[in-house]
């Protein structure tokens, strides 16, 4: 069996996760999910990184200890992937012992080897951001990243020479596809690589909540060391037992917001060639979700936290929306209007509509006895199996891309199209003409979609995919992913259920934009 390594970044425990964290955690769930019904053996790895100055100041205006605050924000950050059906399989937090001995020994490790030397540092310091930049690389005196204000400061500190493996690192971008989508290969390669890669201080000795370095312990070390590093000491990495390790690096496939892309795509490979170990096979790299006025943010009063949604309309309807409203490679829109737009539209409409005339249909029809495949009887018969054959390749080719959005439209042209078929084939008046086998052919097409349509929703919304698989009499079927390219799977038998309940109650769309936005303040 071959085995998938997912990993999500380990959150800043600062402060509650909003529905950006929930993004990324979510496409890596879908990504788990997938890869699972394709038979691998995948391990997804999510987390908390708990070290440096912001953690040690937010915990300070709690009226806490750094510990008490990760502590109880590792609880909160465990409660909310679990609300969210998340299978991670493990979840690391820096300041646990698995991880702060082999960071230690990390650092140790290139020190001998000279990827590691001492000298000092004066530098312009971004306190929220935890990174030094050179006066170039700020945009009107200020951070680049956040725009606040950064300090001048000088320390003695490590350095790691970052120059001597630029070659390499171009090389890696050049010879495979590393990063995903291909235009922030660009970006790096420009903004960063050709100007000249500079040396990373690895050290800091303003603050204590941090690792501290074995044979300097007045020396703590750079949170993004320390952080980057969880993906293999999650696994076991220089550890007694390494044999997750050995099984799943290395990772198949990590996945990034734009906001910490240049640590992933620059320090990281290079953090691994020093240590001599393969390099992930894949970097995603995905936008933002904005707001109609921006980036979201406390002070705006614009931050949507995702158990306002789940609460109300449900994880599934939640799980939706962020994967087929934010493209992977742009910025997507957050809109409580798109949000019951499409909760009404796609989901009630659209799927929901689909099951219940079908199910009502078999009911009426057949007594809830699904009939057998007898062909192409209908003039569409033949016409419907074709489309959902080429939409399903498509829906299958965007998942293995991780272009979400994309695939889920797609998902849904078979929806739709199954929906027209109804219109089309008109089995009201098939039955009133006694036309048997027609009527036949079509119910067995339309459960035969719906089939299909369950077992391609399982990575995105597995509860209502089950929920549809169950309602058509399949739920302890096949519903293999692979099965999903046979017309002919239903087996005799097959009986619906009697009263599904809908899987989604239509909103009133003004309460409700107006409930989403209440929640927002
Ligand atoms: O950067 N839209 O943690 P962090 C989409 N601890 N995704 C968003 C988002 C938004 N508006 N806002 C945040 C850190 N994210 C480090 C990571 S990894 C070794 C260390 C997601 O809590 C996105 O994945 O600031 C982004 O990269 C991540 O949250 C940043 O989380
Ligand atoms: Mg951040």
């Amino acid at each position: 069996m071959d085995k998938y390594y997912i990993t999500t970044p380990i959150y800043y425990p600062s402060g509650r996760y909003h529905i950006g964290t929930a993004y990324t955690t979510v496409v890596a769930d879908t990504v788990k999910k997938y890869k699972t019904l394709r038979g691998y053996d995948t391990y997804l790895l999510t987390g908390a990184d708990e070290h440096g100055q912001k953690i040690e100041t937010v915990a300070k205006k709690n009226n806490m200890t750094p510990q008490e605050h990760v502590d109880h924000m590792a609880d909160v950050a465990k409660e909310l992937w679990a609300k969210m059906k998340i299978e991670n399989d493990d979840f690391i937090r820096t300041t646990e012992e698995r991880h702060i001995k082999p960071v230690q020994q990390i650092f140790e490790k290139f020190l001998e080897n000279g990827d590691i030397y001492k000298g000092t540092y004066e530098g312009m310091y971004c306190v929220p951001c935890e990174t030094y930049f050179t006066k170039t690389q700020l945009v009107d005196g200020k951070c680049p990243d956040c725009g606040r204000d950064v300090v001048l400061m000088k320390e003695e500190a490590y350095f790691f020479n970052m120059k001597k493996y630029a070659d390499r690192l171009i090389k890696l971008y050049e010879e495979s596809d590393f990063i995903t989508p291909e235009f922030r290969k660009t970006e790096m390669i420009n903004n960063f690589i050709k100007p000249g890669l500079e040396d990373l201080c690895v050290t800091r000795t303003n603050f204590d909540w941090g690792i501290k370095v074995n044979s300097d312990p007045n020396h703590v070390i750079y949170v993004w060391l320390d952080a980057l590093t969880n993906y293999i000491t999650a696994l076991g990495y220089l550890s007694e037992d390494d044999s997750k390790f050995k099984k799943y690096w290395p990772a198949d496939l990590q996945i990034v917001g734009k906001d910490i892309a240049r640590f992933h795509l620059i320090y990281w490979p290079i953090f691994l060639m020093a240590l001599d170990l393969p390099l992930p096979k894949k970097i995603l790299v995905h936008n933002w979700i904005t707001m109609k006025d921006g980036k979201m943010s406390k002070s705006k009063g614009n931050v949507v936290y995702p158990e306002l949604l789940i609460d109300r309309y449900g994880l599934d309807a939640t799980r939706y929306f962020l994967l087929r409203e934010m493209p992977v490679a742009q910025d997507g829109i957050f809109s409580p209007e798109s949000f019951v737009e499409r909760f009404n539209f796609d989901l009630c409409n659209d799927l929901g509509n689909l099951l219940n005339r079908t199910v009502s249909m078999v009911n009426k029809y057949f007594e809830g006895v699904v009939p057998k495949y007898v062909g192409q009887v209908n003039d569409v018969d033949k016409e419907l199996e074709e489309y959902t054959l080429k939409q399903i390749k498509l829906v299958e080719e965007h998942l293995e891309k991780f272009e979400f959005a994309n695939c889920l439209q797609e998902l849904w042209s078979i929806i739709s199209r199954t929906n027209k078929y109804i219109d089309e084939t008109m089995p009201w008046s098939l039955e009133k003409e006694g036309e048997t086998l027609k009527l036949q052919s079509c119910m067995n097409h339309l459960i035969e979609a719906l089939r299909k349509i369950g077992i391609m929703l399982l990575p995105f919304m597995e509860e209502t995919a089950k929920n549809i698989l169950k309602q058509i009499g399949l739920e302890n079927g096949e519903n293999s992913w692979e099965s999903i390219y046979d017309v002919d799977k239903i087996p005799e038998n097959t009986a619906v259920i009697k009263k599904g309940e809908p899987l989604f109650m239509r909103l009133n769309v003004e309460e409700e934009i107006e409930y989403i936005k209440e929640g927002m303040k």
